[in-house]
């Protein structure tokens, strides 16, 4: 079983190349059988991923928050919410973390504070042209009687951006009307976000996931986008990623990551910080890494990627590309708790799951760094039939789209749902499992040959020790194959063995004789014509000399 030697406080690097664990806590472990996640939970199941053989974990918020938006929604940057544990909890998750040789990654959610934050209540106690309101955005309506909202922005969540208070000032939110964006003008915002920062740098995080990092500057004067919030039945957010927002990916945010990165720096151990920004081209997107900002940016393309080879193709070429200009290994994501998982996006049933772990094996042989999300590495699908009462995405309300079918618990064990989320005899959980879980638990398909939690384990195993996957820089060079296959080699140096990756996106088995013994693949290699060959939706690993 892989075991992680414990990491060096030295390596500031360990980001470049790691495999990253997403954990939505509330639905990862509970530990104290009230049906959600908790920190005492993933304490308790840390062996489960040193065995995966991860490097670090992502926890998504546990603060204080009223869970309006899955603890998006902060009211307090410093504790835990009581739902989740307190801070000792914390300090002992992190410390066991450690000692079996993860890191811990936090998020960290500056483009907005919950509504029951005390800097909002008393912006709304204060009034308007108080200084209490300087910290948000609150303007004056438009219309003769300030009736409608100052400008045509439009809620990632649906509707308008902006919610009128009973004073007659409308507050900007991007999000939910639970979630009031930040004024990042105010010096008192910069200031008390850089002493968040250092108070979890303090208790031993590795890093911070950073939300909506493209969205905490507004465009002076707050302009219209000017065509309201629908273009041609489009709404106005989907250009998120793909058109120009007077409130997403303004210059002036550069300068908050450049004041936070000598605070990350002046941490031993490589802190780091990895964006979820969205920007108009790759090269902006870009902008957000370097050595004075952060060193990381989610890129969602590979997300994004169609189930063929050229689009694989044209991601995978642009983003080496970008990582070449700005030196920094970019990230791969399949899934994340706001997506639904892909499984079901590349076809759902056995045709989606073949293909998730034919991607996974793609995506784990790139060079960089690769964030895998709790439940791919059992094969869960996302779970579509969830009864629309039991839904809290709060963009459900608003838009009828919700992301809860990716946020189910994880099943770990038993024929019952909620699987073993809980403690023995439990039967709460926030999300119910579908029955068709039982086969998926991790007690399920641990030690069973071929499982897609034994591909994982062993995908992991192997690229952490093979010399041509260890590196986060080394090119991919492109094989010739045939319409509709991927193949690429890594190596190392000239003289170490080569790892060579074939994904079969092709309407036809792949023969794959020339590329030397298979190390692994997601589905056995059958033969044509007396020649080894891979089938259709399948990606195997070979080591060539
Ligand atoms: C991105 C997060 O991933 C998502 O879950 C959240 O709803 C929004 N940011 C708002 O914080
Ligand atoms: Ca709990």
């Amino acid at each position: 079983m892989t075991q992680n030697t414990p990491r060096t406080t030295d390596d500031a690097t360990w980001w470049r190349s790691a495999v990253v664990y997403q954990v939505y806590v509330r639905s990862f472990a509970d530990a104290n059988g009230d049906g959600i996640g908790d920190l005492r939970g993933i304490t308790q199941r840390l062996p489960y991923l040193r065995d995966l053989g991860v490097d670090a974990l992502w926890l998504t918020p546990f603060y204080t928050s009223p869970q309006i938006d899955g603890g998006y929604d902060v009211a307090d940057y410093r504790d835990v919410d009581p739902i989740f544990g307190n801070l000792d909890d914390f300090d002992t998750m992190i410390g066991q973390a450690h000692s079996l040789g993860l890191r811990v990654i936090v998020d960290l959610v500056p483009n907005h504070t919950s509504s029951a934050h005390p800097w909002f209540t008393a912006a709304l106690a204060a009034g308007p042209g108080s200084a209490e309101r300087e910290r948000y955005l609150f303007r004056d309506g438009r219309g003769a009687d300030g009736e409608l909202p100052p400008n045509d922005w439009e809620s990632i969540f649906g509707g308008p951006a902006w919610t009128r208070v009973a004073d007659g000032q409308w507050y900007l939110h991007l999000f939910d009307p639970a979630q009031p964006d930040l004024n990042w003008r105010h010096p008192e915002v910069r200031a008390e976000f850089e002493e968040i920062l250092r108070f979890w740098l303090d208790r031993g995080v590795d890093g911070f996931r950073i939300d909506v990092a493209h969205g905490m500057i507004k465009e002076e004067g707050l302009p219209d986008v000017g065509f309201g919030m629908l273009i041609d039945g489009r709404r106005q957010s989907s250009m998120l990623g793909s058109g120009r927002l007077p409130y997403f990916d303004q210059d002036e945010v550069h300068d908050i990551y450049r004041a936070w990165r000598p605070i990350l720096d002046s941490y031993p151990g490589g802190r780091m910080a990895v964006a979820e920004a969205w920007a108009e081209t790759p090269q902006r997107l870009a902008r957000y890494i370097g050595p004075d900002e952060l060193q990381q940016a989610f890129s969602f393309d590979f997300l994004d990627a169609t189930w063929e080879a050229g689009s694989f193709r044209k991601v995978i070429d642009t983003a080496l590309a970008e990582a070449t200009i700005v030196g920094a290994p970019t990230t791969w994501v399949l899934s994340n708790h706001d997506k639904q998982r892909h499984v079901t996006r590349y076809g759902d049933g056995e045709v989606g799951l073949r293909r998730a772990r034919a991607a996974a094996l793609l995506m784990l042989a790139l060079p960089g760094c690769t964030y895998l999300y709790q439940g791919e590495e059992l094969g869960l699908p996302e779970v579509l039939d969830l009864p629309d009462e039991l839904r809290q995405d709060p963009s459900f309300l608003r838009t009828g789209e919700s992301r809860d079918g990716c946020r189910v618990p994880l099943p770990w064990e038993g024929t019952e749902p909620p699987y073993g989320f809980g403690p023995a005899g439990c039967d709460k959980s926030w999300l119910p499992a579908p029955a068709s879980w039982a086969q998926l638990s991790v007690a399920a398909q641990t030690g069973v040959a071929g499982s897609t939690l034994e591909l994982y384990r062993s995908a992991l195993r192997i690229r952490r020790a093979h010399p041509g996957l260890a590196g986060s820089d080394d090119p991919v060079r492109w094989l010739d194959a045939a319409p509709g296959v991927l193949a690429f080699s890594r190596r190392a140096t000239p003289d170490a063995p080569e790892l060579v990756c074939v994904v079969n996106i092709s309407a036809a088995p792949a023969p794959v004789g020339g590329y030397g013994p298979v190390l692994l693949a997601s589905a056995p290699p059958t033969e044509v014509d007396g020649e080894i060959a891979l089938p259709v939706d399948a990606a195997a690993w070979f080591e060539r000399e």
